[in-house]
């Protein structure tokens, strides 16, 4: 196998370019990388990126994401095939129509969608500053959330508040089974249940610390010596036992155990080493999007940043 970690990082300074990886790729693919985050991390990296070419290792709506923050960047994915199960439940005729039956409702929608669902929703946000959006919305005006419809519900609990929620689910997540966590937690009783919010009602009914990627892992960094069993994509372990490497990290059971017991989201890892070593030396598959759409599906976008 040719040495890509010599050549990807030639390929770096010859192209001025930078990887931003999310937390849920693999351990090759997150020692290339000059970032590691999650979603909101990345796209803020994304925005104060002073690099010609910026490569995202993660999935297509994160690379769509990068372009809107930097339309006159180069913005390339490894594959452009990297899609979520979010954004494939949720067509954007579809959605359309959920938005013209609920008019004078503030849409809401979650980062993890297509840039035609981002194009016709007030404010986008991420599992991170989710609730904070929520909040800051007036109490008398209602809610439309999507596409995720766990999320959505977790946010309605948190909040008080009134949300009409998009029927679609990520399937890594959706697939956590609390019967399987909650015998896992019988055998380790000390063993602290981590789960993000795109996890199903029960198994954040069993969970003892609910949050995004980023506010799961900082619970790990500052519990070092804890035992964790931990609701999400399997990935974030890497970046969890860097931060506590004395912590004891197991990942959730999902509803069907395979021989890992470990949940990975099949679209993340598409992305090998070998198409990353090749978008960078033929620039390609780009991002590219039409105008119109660009400015659209930007416009709630830069509503998050100024509203966190
Ligand atoms: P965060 O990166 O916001 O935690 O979201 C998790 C996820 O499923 C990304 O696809
Ligand atoms: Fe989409 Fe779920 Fe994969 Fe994230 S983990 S990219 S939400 S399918």
């Amino acid at each position: 196998m040719p040495d890509y970690k010599d050549r990807i990082a030639d390929l770096k300074k010859r192209q001025n370019a930078v990887i931003l990886a999310h937390y849920y790729q693999d351990a090759e693919i997150q020692s290339v990388a000059d970032w590691i985050g999650d979603s909101l991390q990345l796209a803020s990296k994304a925005q104060e990126s002073h690099a010609d070419v910026i490569l995202i290792a993660g999935v297509r709506f994160m690379a769509e994401t990068a372009k809107l923050l930097n339309p006159h960047k180069i913005v390339l994915a490894p594959t452009l095939d990297a899609s979520c199960s979010l954004v494939e439940q949720s067509p954007p005729e579809e959605y359309q129509r959920f938005i013209s039956d609920h008019p004078d409702h503030e849409v809401v929608s979650y980062i993890n969608s297509s840039l035609e669902v981002k194009a016709m929703s007030d404010i986008v946000c991420t599992s991170s500053n989710a609730e904070d959006i929520i909040r800051r919305i007036p109490k008398e005006r209602s809610i439309l959330f999507g596409p995720d419809k766990n999320l959505g519900r977790w946010l309605a609990e948190r909040t008080g508040r009134n949300i009409i929620t998009w029927n679609g689910q990520c399937d890594v997540h959706d697939a956590f089974d609390a019967v399987q966590i909650s015998r896992a937690k019988e055998l380790d009783p000390t063993a602290v249940v981590l789960a993000h919010p795109e996890c199903a009602k029960s198994v954040l009914g069993v969970s003892d610390v609910i949050g995004s990627t980023s506010q799961l892992l900082r619970y790990v960094a500052e519990h070092s010596q804890g035992r964790f069993i931990v609701a999400t994509e399997v990935g974030i372990l890497i970046e969890m036992q860097r931060a506590a490497p004395t912590a004891n990290l197991t990942p959730a059971p999902p509803k069907h155990i395979t021989e890992c017991a470990c949940s990975e989201c099949p679209h993340m890892k598409r992305n090998t080493l070998d198409l990353v070593y090749q978008a960078l030396e033929s620039l390609q598959p780009r991002i590219d999007i039409e105008q119109g759409l660009l400015e659209r599906a930007r416009a709630p976008i830069l509503r998050m940043f100024a509203e966190q």
